[in-house]
C-alpha cells in the first residue's frame, strides 16, 4: 500500500487517513496522497497483472480497504473497439469503455467499492450518501452484501428504474422533493448530526472520488499499457473526469504506460451545463444553474470540483460538449444500433457530445479515442420508451407477419 495519508488539494496540509474531507486551515477539498516514488519499480506490470480481474487488481495504487475489500466486482469492464461508430462519426480509432458492466449497472460501484472498504476499515457500520440515483442504487447494494443498514438520499422523481433498483437492496431511500443541490446541502448537514454514518460522497469523497481512476489504470491496460490519445468523460460533479486525468498521471509517474497524458474532453447536458458554459466562455467562474435535462444522473447544478474539471479540460487543449435532450437521444440510439451497446441517459450525453466536438475540430479525428459509457441504458428506460418500442402489432398469422415485414428494412433488403 502506498497512499500516505490525505492532503490539501489548495494549501497542500497534511492530514492522517481519517474521515475527513475538508482542510482545516483553508477549507479546500483533501484528497488521498501517494508515495509514487516509493512505488516506482515495486508496482510493475506484472503484478498488476497477476490479481484480480476487478478493480482491486490496483489495490497498491488505492486507499488501504483494511483486511479485504467490501467487493461485488466493479471494473474490469470491457474496452470495445468501436469501428462501426467511428466510421458514423469520421473517426480513426474508436473505443469504449463499457461501464454498463458494473454490478449494479455504473461506474459508481468503482467508487462505493473503495468508499465503504475504507469506512469499514475505520470503524463505521451504516452507508449512506447524496445521489442522483446511480450511486444510491450502488451503495445500496454494497451495504446490502455486507449486512449494513443504508441511507440513501436521492430527488424524489428520479427515474422509475433507479428508485426501485435502490429500494430493492432493502435499505432506507428517502426522496427529497428538491434537484440534487438541495440534496447535497441536506446530506451535509445530515453529516454534521451523524459523523457515525459513512456518507461516501461527503464525509468519505477523498476516498471514493479515487476509485475512479481505475478507469484510467484498466483503459491503459486494456490498451496494451499504452494512453489514448484523447478521451471523453459525462461530467456531474467533475469527480470522474479529476480523477481519470490522476489516473494516468500516476502511471505515467510509475512508467507503466508509453505515451504522454491524453487530452481530456468533459461532456455535459445542456439543461444542466455548468462547466460547459465556464469553459466556453474562458471563464475560471463556474456559474450554478438549475437543472432541466432529461440526463437525471448529470444533473449537478452547482459541481464541487468544477474548478479543477476546467484546470483539466484546459492543460492539453480539451473541450466540453452541451448537448440538448434530443441529441441524447440520438446518441443513445446511434450507440446501440452501431455497436450493440446501451447506454443510459449519461452515454448518450458522451456519444452526442464526443459528435459535437468531433464536428467543431476540437478532438482530432485521426487519434485513439476513448469514450466513457458510465451507466446502463435499463436505468433509464423512461427516456426511450416512447421512441425504442414494437415496430409492429400483429395478429399471430403469417398473412399478418408477411405484411408488417414488407414494410421493414428486412424483406426491404431480401
Ligand atoms: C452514469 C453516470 N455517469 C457520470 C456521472 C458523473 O460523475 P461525477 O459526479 O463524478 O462527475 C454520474 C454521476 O452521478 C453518473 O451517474
Ligand atoms: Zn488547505
Amino acid at each position: 500500500m502506498y497512499a500516505t495519508g490525505l492532503i490539501c488539494r489548495e494549501c497542500g496540509t497534511t492530514y492522517d487517513a481519517e474521515a475527513r474531507y475538508a482542510c482545516d486551515v483553508c477549507f479546500g477539498p483533501l484528497e488521498v496522497h501517494y508515495d509514487l516514488e516509493a512505488a516506482k519499480g515495486a508496482v510493475t506490470r506484472e503484478s498488476i497483472e497477476a490479481g484480480p480481474a476487478s478493480i482491486w487488481r490496483y489495490r497498491a495504487l488505492l486507499p488501504d480497504p483494511g483486511e479485504s475489500p467490501v467487493d461485488l466486482g466493479a471494473g474490469w469492464t470491457p474496452l470495445r473497439h468501436a469501428p462501426r461508430l467511428a466510421a458514423e462519426l469520421g473517426l480513426a480509432d474508436l473505443w469504449l469503455k463499457d461501464d454498463t458492466r458494473n454490478p449494479t449497472g455504473s461506474f459508481k460501484d468503482r467508487v462505493v467499492s473503495v468508499a465503504l472498504s475504507v469506512a469499514r476499515r475505520l470503524g463505521f457500520t451504516t452507508a449512506a450518501c447524496a445521489s442522483t440515483g446511480n450511486l444510491a442504487t450502488s451503495v445500496a447494494a454494497h451495504a446490502a452484501a455486507i449486512g449494513w443498514p443504508s441511507v440513501t438520499i436521492i430527488p424524489f422523481d428520479l427515474e422509475t428504474s433507479k428508485v426501485a433498483m435502490t429500494a430493492v437492496f432493502g435499505g432506507t431511500v428517502l426522496g427529497v422533493r428538491g434537484n440534487y443541490d438541495d440534496v447535497n446541502r441536506l446530506c451535509v448537514e445530515l453529516v454534521a448530526e451523524h459523523p457515525d454514518w459513512a456518507f461516501a460522497n461527503v464525509n468519505l469523497r477523498p476516498y471514493y472520488a479515487e476509485g475512479s481512476k481505475t478507469l484510467a489504470f484498466e483503459i491503459a491496460e486494456q490498451l496494451g499499457w499504452r494512453t489514448p490519445d484523447q478521451v471523453v468523460v459525462p461530467v456531474a460533479s467533475g469527480s470522474q473526469l479529476t480523477k481519470v486525468a490522476k489516473g494516468f498521471r500516476e502511471f505515467r509517474a510509475l512508467g507503466l504506460v508509453d505515451g504522454p497524458d491524453p487530452v481530456l474532453f468533459g461532456a455535459q447536458a445542456t439543461g444542466c451545463s455548468p462547466i460547459a458554459t465556464a469553459f466556453a466562455n474562458g471563464s475560471d467562474v463556474i456559474t450554478p444553474q438549475r437543472p432541466d435535462t432529461i440526463a437525471r444522473s448529470l444533473a449537478i447544478g452547482n459541481p464541487a470540483d468544477g474548478p479543477y474539471v476546467l484546470d483539466e479540460l484546459r492543460r492539453h487543449g480539451g473541450d466540453c460538449g452541451s448537448v440538448s435532450d434530443g441529441e441524447i437521444l440520438e446518441g443513445i440510439s446511434l450507440l446501440a444500433r452501431t455497436e450493440g451497446v446501451f447506454a443510459e441517459t449519461a452515454g448518450g450525453v458522451t456519444i452526442a457530445s464526443l459528435r459535437q466536438m468531433v464536428e467543431r475540430g476540437t478532438i482530432d479525428r485521426t487519434k485513439t479515442t476513448v469514450a466513457i459509457i458510465s451507466g446502463h441504458g435499463l436505468k433509464t428506460l423512461d427516456a426511450v420508451v416512447d421512441q425504442a418500442t414494437h415496430t409492429a402489432v400483429i395478429s399471430p398469422g403469417l398473412a399478418d407477419a408477411e405484411e408488417a415485414l414488407r414494410f421493414t428494412q428486412l424483406v426491404a433488403a431480401s
